[in-house]
């Protein structure tokens, strides 16, 4: 299969020298990645700003906004046949950032911020034969904001995920999710590593695909 994996942050800007983001380390979305080629996919790793090496071979596509990821996906959707939301994608963006440097002098300094594009809701109308996975990063209630997003996104899975655990989420090379799919199956994880996480989303895709013929 053709895969497009996003991973990592966005970075809104707000002026030349600062930016809004999240604490996004990309690692699951690399693990994705890597797993994805070893077992024999194409892969194009859209990825947010982060600190890590991609995997040899993968297209790496570099990109800092929401909106920049938007373009660069809609660039390879011809070419994929499923995407992979791993991405923090920041949902807010200073409405005008500033073309200079905010001076300090200028407190008290509010800021006003607007909403940037929803990726997979934007894509939706296009997805064709497509299977789109998302992934809901939640701090509580978090089956049931999954279950939503699931159904607003119009996805086939998502991934559930506690980021509000030291050992699953953000940074750590850990996670503890739970898959649920468009047709109502839930399958807790244990705690694993990201990779074993990374082959069991992969493989619940090379499924799909099968099913969908
Ligand atoms: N996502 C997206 N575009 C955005 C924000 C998120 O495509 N602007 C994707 C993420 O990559 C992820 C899924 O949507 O795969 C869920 O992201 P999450 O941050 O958990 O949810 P939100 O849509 O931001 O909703 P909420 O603010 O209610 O948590």
């Amino acid at each position: 299969m053709n895969l497009i994996v996003t991973a990592g942050p966005t970075r809104e800007p707000l002026d030349p020298v600062r930016f809004l983001s999240n604490r996004s380390s990309g690692k699951m979305g690399y693990a994705l990645a890597r797993v994805a080629m070893q077992r024999g996919h194409a892969v194009a790793l859209i990825s947010g700003p982060v600190a890590l090496t991609p995997p040899s071979g993968a297209q790496v596509i570099p990109v800092v906004t929401a909106a920049e990821m938007l373009a660069a996906i809609r660039r390879q959707w011809a070419w994929c046949d499923a995407l992979i939301m791993a991405a923090a994608v920041c949902d807010w963006r200073p409405a005008c950032p500033a073309l200079q440097k905010i001076k300090k002098a200028r407190a008290p300094l509010s800021l006003q911020l607007e909403q940037t594009p929803d990726i997979l809701s934007t894509l939706l109308p296009a997805k064709g034969r497509r299977i789109m996975v998302g992934f809901a990063a939640e701090t509580e209630r978090v089956t049931p904001e999954a279950r939503r997003k699931l159904r607003e996104k119009g996805l086939d899975l998502i991934v559930a995920n506690n980021v509000g655990q030291p050992d699953a989420g953000f940074e750590v090379d850990t996670n503890r999710v739970t898959l649920i799919s468009v047709a109502g199956q839930e399958e807790t994880l244990p705690l694993m590593t990201k990779d074993a996480v990374a082959a069991r989303v992969v493989q619940w895709v090379e499924q799909r695909r099968k099913i969908l013929g």
